[in-house]
């Protein structure tokens, strides 16, 4: 019996687990060489992004990131533009400096203590437990979403999960059950099942490898579990931005780097007050930012766009006329940009669409 490998002081769920995730296990390219390196950068791009989105990211970024050295060596608008489009861009930053320091602090070694690990930028407790589990097998629990549901099922968990007590009370009980030398696997069988058959609406509990030990499926309740705390409303704002063309050129302003999306370009702008027009909060604010009066032009689009906690609609338009000499006065920079090389400043998603839309246009121009 395969069995054998499996020592007996895990659980026989444990074992069964085990047993699936090595014919069922995902081909994802972060497992064909699973070094530190490579588990610390997938684990980076996987926080809050589903692997599918991740594995063409993962493979450009080894591609012409190898090693932990190229990444230290590396220019940080360089990373920020390679990450463009995987959204959370301080996770960019922070694995940038955390290969930095590794480099020069662990003698370009990831550590395997996650204690340690956790004292590295952007290495919280999920990311410093997945390292240490898939990288160099330590027996911890890379405690995701994913896992939490599935655990919070399997156990018939009544703690909301998005409370630090269901984090404790899971890893309580799961973490003895980690098979010794195992972890990797099983922590990667826990977010492969999580992903494919214990999924959030629909589990698939008649292929289910825990099934014979799952409390929600014998309680008839993996519908109602894992529970979670009452949410609160996402707030939404309206945005304007502006988009100032002079001849081929376009103005943008790069936002101060430890700001939300710092390091990125952007067409400046900001939130509308309350009782403002449109016209009124883009004067104010390229009045507050760049220190110039403007003349507000005609509208260029409407975008909407989700980040972690709420929801803006941005309005861009045309600044028709400029009044004084722009300064970045909130930024740390500024740059007039050819609308043909904006590909090369990397952006958020909302101000890349603008820069979309401003190639169309000036293509469309050129043809007329
Ligand atoms: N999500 C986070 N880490 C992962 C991994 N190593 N494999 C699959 N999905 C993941
Ligand atoms: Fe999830 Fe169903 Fe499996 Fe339980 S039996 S772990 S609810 S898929």
């Amino acid at each position: 019996m395969s069995h054998a490998r499996v020592p007996q002081s895990s659980p026989a769920w444990a074992q069964a687990l085990l047993q699936w995730y090595r014919r069922h296990a995902r081909a994802l390219p972060w497992r064909t060489d699973p070094t530190p390196y490579a588990i610390m950068v997938s684990e980076f791009m996987l926080q809050q992004t589903r692997a599918e989105t991740v594995i063409p990211y993962f493979t450009r970024w080894m591609a012409r990131f190898p090693t932990l050295q190229d990444l230290a060596q590396a220019d940080e608008q360089e990373v920020l533009k390679l990450w463009e489009g995987l959204g959370y861009y301080r996770r960019a930053r922070q694995l940038h400096q955390a290969a930095r320091r590794i480099l020069h602090e662990h003698h370009g070694q990831l550590p395997a203590d996650p204690n340690i690990l956790r004292t590295l930028p952007g290495f919280g407790p999920y990311t410093a437990a997945a390292v240490a589990a898939i990288a160099y097998n330590r027996p911890v629990l890379a405690l995701d979403g994913n896992l939490k549901r599935v655990l919070a099922r399997f156990f018939a968990l009544e703690t909301p999960i998005d409370t630090a007590r269901a984090a404790r009370e899971i890893r309580t009980r799961t973490e003895p059950a980690i098979p010794p030398g195992q972890s990797a696997a099983f922590n990667q069988a826990l977010m492969d099942l999580g992903a494919t058959v214990c999924t959030p609406r629909q589990p698939r509990c008649d292929v289910c490898p825990l099934q014979a030990w799952c409390q929600a499926y014998h309680q008839d309740r993996t519908h109602e579990l894992p529970r979670r705390r009452p949410k609160k409303p996402i707030p939404h704002y309206n945005v304007v931005a502006g988009v100032w063309l002079q001849r081929d050129r376009v103005l943008l302003a790069r936002r101060p780097a430890h700001a939300m999306l710092g390091g990125l370009w952007e067409f400046p702008g900001g939130k509308v007050e309350p009782g403002e027009t449109h016209a009124q909060a883009l004067r104010r604010e390229w009045q507050e930012e760049l220190g110039v009066d403007i003349e507000v032009g005609e509208k260029l689009g409407t975008f909407k766009h989700a980040y972690s906690h709420f929801r803006i609609t941005l309005y861009a338009y045309y600044v028709r006329a400029v009044h004084g000499e722009p300064i970045p006065r909130q930024h740390d920079a500024l740059a007039y940009v050819p609308v043909h090389k904006l590909d090369a400043y990397p952006m958020g998603k909302v101000d890349r669409e603008i820069a979309r839309v401003l190639q169309r246009r000036a293509l469309q121009e050129a043809a007329a």
